[in-house]
């Protein structure tokens, strides 16, 4: 977390120059409140980490990681691209003002009715299946376009992460097996409508040893000197996302870290081809995570099995810990000068005993009415929320030095039904 952009004034927490308690009095509990200035720092490590580089790089964010509107404009006014993985984030891209030559539109299963409007809006597609090439090339061919593709690749690499955020094994359901990768270039230069432009893979999320990515530069490059066999001018190898952050305050890589391992290993694979393709690059977690804390109201204190903590965010708003069983820090926003005396569980509101969004914390004595900061929220936190057990998703804020700007308002009752019809005749 950059030192700045969350800090503790007079006990209280504060987002910049904001205290946590005057956001939860302003706007409401819970809320997600998002630093500008954290996101900006973000933004430029990774900028100045890869400026040395002696090819061209690219970012392109992960939509999925978060999709708030207000946050896609601020980084696609950075120069990024975005990497999207359903006709809805293709939406939301083009809506923030990404640049369409790299927006890549990502995913194993789209729908003909999204791969016509990946084409007709001009992206870039990373092809997953031969049955997807196959029709890409055929509504290519039928509106006269020509689709720039890569195949995302399965390379067989085994980072060390939460399996369920292990997207690169040969188990996989992502991606071209190692194997069929050859055939699969060979059937796409042969495929009206179609343009092959790069190769691409994504091995997980939550990586924090950087040898995985070096391992799966070698694999894109071994895959780029038999593809160019085939005539292909390579444009881009996108080694797609998954750079850890430190939730736990044990140490994870930076971009520079990140950087230093894979400008090398990439340097070196180019001397092996004859093209000069860029290097893409689709961070999520690592641009938006530690930008945000999920402030969330205590309604009660009990002394049970646990010393239970009851707050009124759940799972609906942060599903990462029952998900993954992840860790986020949390604190009491208004007791950050107290010493830590008890041990408790934080648990939400929703009907599930899964509901628990950290356990067996060290925190000051906790009250009804504290404040709960859980941290590093920024990154697949409100992107999964839900409206489980009736509840409406809360609102999102951004600072800005001394000010806060709502960016996404509380949900409201009516959108709780939005969209359902009653059949007249029933009733
Ligand atoms: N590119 C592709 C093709 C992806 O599938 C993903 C994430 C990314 C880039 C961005 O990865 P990142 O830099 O954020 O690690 N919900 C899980 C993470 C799922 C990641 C899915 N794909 C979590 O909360 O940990």
């Amino acid at each position: 977390m950059s030192a700045k952009s969350f800090e503790v004034r007079g006990g209280n927490l504060f987002v910049e120059g904001v205290s946590c308690v005057e956001l939860v009095e302003k706007f409401g509990s819970p809320l997600y409140v998002y630093s500008i200035k954290a996101l900006k720092d973000n933004i430029n490590s990774y900028r100045k980490a890869f400026s040395k580089a002696n090819f061209g790089v690219r970012f392109l964010y992960a939509v999925k990681a978060n999709n708030n509107l207000t946050i896609l404009k601020l980084i696609a006014r950075e120069n990024f691209g975005a990497d999207v993985f359903s006709d809805g984030e293709l939406y939301m891209a083009l809506l923030a003002g990404f640049d369409r030559n790299y927006i890549l539109f990502n995913g194993n299963s789209k729908s003909d009715e999204e791969i016509r409007m990946g084409i007709e809006a001009g992206v870039p597609f990373s092809v997953d299946s031969l049955d997807e090439l196959k029709t890409i090339s055929r509504i290519a061919d039928e509106l006269g376009r020509e689709v720039r593709i890569a195949f995302r690749i399965n390379p067989d690499i085994s980072p060390d992460t939460h399996p369920k955020i292990a997207t690169g094994l040969k188990t996989s359901k992502f991606g071209i097996p190692w194997e069929e990768v050859i055939d699969a270039y060979k059937l796409a230069v042969n495929s009206p409508g179609v343009k092959v432009a790069g190769i691409h893979c994504h091995i997980g999320s939550q990586i924090t040893d950087v040898s995985p990515f070096v391992e799966a530069v070698k694999r894109m490059f071994e895959v780029a000197r038999e593809i160019e066999k085939l005539g292909v001018e390579l444009e881009f190898l996108d080694m797609g996302g998954g750079l850890g952050i430190d939730y736990e305050g044990k140490g994870a890589p930076t971009p520079s870290d990140f950087a230093e391992k894979i400008v090398p290993a990439y340097e070196n694979g180019l001397s092996t081809i004859k093209s000069e393709p860029e290097l893409w690059l689709e961070p999520g977690r690592s641009i938006i995570g530690n930008t945000a804390v999920l402030l969330t109201r205590v309604n009660s204190v009990k002394r049970a099995y646990k010393n239970f903590v009851a707050v009124d965010a759940g799972f609906n708003l942060l599903i990462r810990p029952a998900m993954y069983d992840a860790y986020h820090k949390v604190a009491v926003a208004n007791k950050m000068d107290k010493r830590e005396e008890e041990v408790y569980t934080i648990v939400g509101p929703i009907c599930e005993s899964g509901d628990v969004l950290a356990r067996d914390r060290r925190l000051p004595k906790v009250e009804k009415g504290d404040i709960i900061a859980v941290f590093d929220v920024g990154a697949y936190g409100f992107s999964m929320s839900s409206q489980y057990n009736g509840r409406r998703r809360c609102a999102e804020v951004l600072v800005d030095g001394e000010r806060a700007y709502t960016i996404r308002e509380r949900e409201r009752y009516s959108d709780l039904i939005a969209n359902q019809l009653i059949p007249t005749d029933l009733f």
